[in-house]
């Protein structure tokens, strides 16, 4: 067959950021990329996604890099391929909605230093909450990439999809993405969608990302491809596979071999992977080499196994492991009375911690979250499906539901940032669109970068590198996961400190800080004080209902919820129990006075009595 008979299908290299922050905990520095962007350049991929993700994030927290000037870095040298960024809408790179100014000025910063294509999404599918990130990147000159979170449940069809999609085409999109972030998508199910979306909207051009957990996505890619799609997310062959994407040099090949013309050069190819292939010895966390090649069991749960890794901890934070099959068992209840959300940060952690919760109390929603408070008050935006009115009422436990877009919400937010960092700090406007997003870490990293060359503290990423080679050992790097828990950790302290109209004091905000890393001698840390009984008051007991810290107000400089002495009522919150990064309240189990045995911030063990009522 002659190439210029061939049908053109693209391809975009997802090798410097999905593929590391899949595989290498985004730990690629950019001295790393540089030494081969070049090349990368003139392989002729449709797009570079190269920015966005965990990548921000990680550069200041770990890297001690300026992710701007990353960006720029990149751009210098890739002159012929677009690069690519993945933007979370409303929460740009992290896990809260941010104010519409923040959103416009943090895409028009991006577009000014090099971006061209913004895939945004939104892990409920709320068009609500992409139409800022769309019409920013439109307004600023970047090309729009629309985008379905691809799950499965009763209300996920086909002509949902296609519903969405023609709303986001109304926004303006260039194009449309089908992010299958679990690796779910069968082939048969990807011909149907993307068929049905090519018939819907003839003129939009399809693009598929999907990961290789599940061993499917090279298979699903083919046949969407046969479907219609135009484009597929690819990474190195070295960076492929496990959790990332399918290999390149497979998918051109097969594309090949059904007369599709990639314009990839598999010569051009095998030099950029022989570089990566050294790379890894320096910069593959031992770890992730003892992840197996495929994760079976999405196929049969589809639950993703990072989801099943955080609630095996949970639960053996709560000395509950025997209880993990009951959880998976819960989860898909869970999953299905929240209205069905797509298993992606933040709601895989909401429903995830939720079902916990519901088999560890004995009672389902007898505890709830308060952020399953505010998604099921409408806060995140709209459920997929909607949440039966009784049971919404109950989890909404009192608080005002909104139907409203979440961001209109939100008083525009720049100017407080740009006051509140410390002027000699700051070098550009982009430093305060950091702050924006990560104050702290951002905060770390200027001052890191404020100290005189050649006397900085050390990087954090080399240190972490210096104790695995001392130590020998194989734990895991703290990875995208941690830094998203405690971005959550944050979202959650600030969305208290809102309801509570005070500041938010993030220094002070326990459960923000990242978990301790593995590396750390002793950190993980948990002593559970053995339960002290000095001559305990008599009444009815308030047990702890969970491992955890007691904590008698609901945030940092909040008042009590009870005072010791107080009367209070049957069913009344009076303190807290933290566990799973998460703040449980505690209801009142009796009417009467109240006297607390526990000390706030003590450690408190599941059983243990934290109160006594006496009626
Ligand atoms: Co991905």
């Amino acid at each position: 067959m002659k190439k210029d008979t061939l049908k053109k299908v693209r391809i975009t290299d997802t090798t410097l950021r999905d593929a590391h922050q899949s595989l290498w905990a985004t730990r690629m520095r950019t001295d790393d990329i540089l030494g081969i962007a070049e090349k990368i350049d003139a392989a002729g991929y449709y797009s570079l996604e190269c920015w966005g993700g965990a990548t921000f994030d990680v550069c200041m927290r770990f890297l001690r890099e300026n992710p701007w000037e990353r960006l720029r870095q990149i751009k210098a040298v890739c002159k012929n391929t677009p690069l690519q960024m993945l933007l979370r809408g409303q929460n740009i790179l992290g896990y809260k909605h941010y104010p519409d100014d923040i959103v416009e000025r943090f895409v028009a910063l991006a577009c000014e230093n090099g971006m061209d294509i913004f895939r945004v999404f939104d892990a409920l599918n709320d068009p609500r909450n992409l139409e800022k990130a769309i019409a920013s990147v439109k307004k600023y000159g970047g090309h729009a990439q629309g985008t379905i979170c691809y799950t499965t449940s009763p209300v996920h069809t086909v002509e949902n999809y296609v519903k969405l999609a023609k709303e986001q085409e109304a926004m303006g999109i260039d194009s449309l993405a089908i992010k299958d972030m679990a690796g779910i998508l069968t082939p048969g199910a990807a011909r149907e969608l993307v068929g049905a979306l090519v018939k819907a909207l003839p003129e939009m051009p399809i693009q598929i990302h999907s990961h290789m957990t599940s061993g499917m996505a090279a298979a699903m890619y083919l046949a969407a491809v046969e479907a219609g799609a135009g484009c597929v997310d690819c990474a190195i062959s070295t960076m492929s596979s496990f959790s990332s994407q399918p290999p390149c040099e497979s998918i051109v090949t097969i594309l090949e071999s059904e007369g599709y013309d990639t314009g990839l050069d598999q010569a051009k190819l095998a030099e950029i992977n022989a570089y990566f292939k050294e790379l890894k010895a320096k910069r593959q966390p031992a770890s992730t080499a003892k992840v197996e090649p495929v994760d079976a069991g999405v196929l049969v749960h589809a639950i993703p196994g990072g989801m099943i890794s955080n609630l095996r901890s949970q639960l053996a934070q709560q000395d509950a492991l025997d209880r993990l099959p009951e959880v998976l068992a819960e989860l898909p209840k869970t999953r299905a009375d929240m209205g069905y959300p797509p298993l992606v940060t933040p709601t895989s952690q909401i429903v995830g911690v939720q079902s916990v919760l519901n088999v560890l109390s004995g009672k389902r929603y007898s505890m709830v979250t308060d952020e399953t408070k505010r998604y099921s008050a409408g806060y995140y935006g709209r459920t997929p499906a909607p949440i039966e009115k009784k049971l919404a009422k109950k989890l909404q436990g009192g608080l005002k539901p909104i139907t409203c877009r979440p961001a209109d919400l939100l008083k525009p937010g720049l100017a407080d940032a740009a006051r509140e960092i410390p002027p000699k700090l700051i070098q550009a406007e982009e430093d305060i669109l950091s702050y924006c997003l990560f104050p702290e870490v951002a905060l770390g990293y200027f001052k890191w970068r404020a100290q005189p060359e050649g006397a900085k503290d050390p990087i954090p990423a080399d240190v972490e590198m210096q104790k695995t080679e001392a130590a020998g050992t194989t734990a895991p790097a703290p990875d995208a996961e941690t830094a998203k828990f405690a971005q959550i950790g944050r979202a959650f302290a600030a969305l208290m400190a809102a309801c509570g109209g005070t500041k938010v004091d993030l220094s002070a905000v326990k459960l923000g800080e990242a978990a301790p890393s593995p590396l750390q001698a002793g950190g993980s840390d948990k002593s559970v004080a053995s339960p002290k009984k000095e001559e305990a008051p008599t009444g009815t007991p308030v047990l702890a209902p969970l491992n955890g810290t007691f904590y008698r107000s609901s945030g940092p400089g909040k008042p009590e919820l009870a005072a010791d002495g107080a009367s209070v009522k049957a069913g009344d919150a009076v303190c807290i129990v933290e566990a799973m990064k998460l703040f449980n309240p505690i209801k009142a189990t009796a009417s009467g006075k109240i006297t607390f045995v526990a000390k706030h911030g003590a450690a408190v063990a599941k059983g243990e009595t934290i109160a006594v009522i006496a009626g």
